[in-house]
């Protein structure tokens, strides 16, 4: 019995070839360790309509219960996954991003520099995780224990897998 995930790595030199994508097969992991099944697994360069393209698919076509994104969140110029992300929620979830920053600030200062955001879309809860494979464990593992009440109110008690 699981929710479906998708996993979303958002970069520019992922994109390109020029990084291996190490944050986003991470993510997967800890999410079926979790009891999710990823259905699906995308990586984008930094193009704001390409990020919010991805998300609509998972969310409209795919009607995937959790989509994580890495990557993006910080302050670089390119970095504008949670402006992409806000684009095309209809509830920001606010409570998300606040509780994985505030258990990130045990680990490191810089948490605070990670912009990234939260919220549902239709069936469709998705989240934003930071783009350095230590930073995306960190924040996923912080969240993960409560996304499935979050789900089950958000879909019902009804599982997507049984
Ligand atoms: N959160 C945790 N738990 N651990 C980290 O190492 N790195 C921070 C922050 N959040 C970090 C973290 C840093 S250095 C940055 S710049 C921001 O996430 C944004 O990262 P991004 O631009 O890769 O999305």
């Amino acid at each position: 019995m699981s929710y479906t995930a998708a996993v979303i790595t958002v970069s520019d030199k992922g994109y390109r070839g020029e990084r291996v994508d190490e944050a986003g097969p991470e993510a997967a992991r800890l999410l079926t360790q979790a009891g999710f099944c990823v259905t699906y697994r995308g990586l984008v360069p930094d193009e704001a309509g390409l990020i919010s393209a991805e998300l609509i698919k998972c969310a409209d076509e795919m009607d995937v219960a959790l989509i994580i994104t890495t990557g993006g969140t910080g302050f670089s110029p390119r970095d504008i996954t949670p402006e992409a992300t806000l684009a095309v929620v209809e509830r920001r979830t606010p409570g998300i991003p606040e509780a994985m920053r505030f258990e990130s600030a045990r680990v490191t200062n810089r948490a605070m520099l990670s912009r990234m955001e939260a919220g549902i879309r239709s069936r469709s809860l998705i989240v934003n995780l930071p783009g350095s494979t230590k930073a995306a464990r960190e924040n996923l593992t912080a969240a993960l224990s409560s996304l499935e009440h979050g789900l089950e109110m958000l879909r019902g008690a009804q599982r997507d897998h049984e």
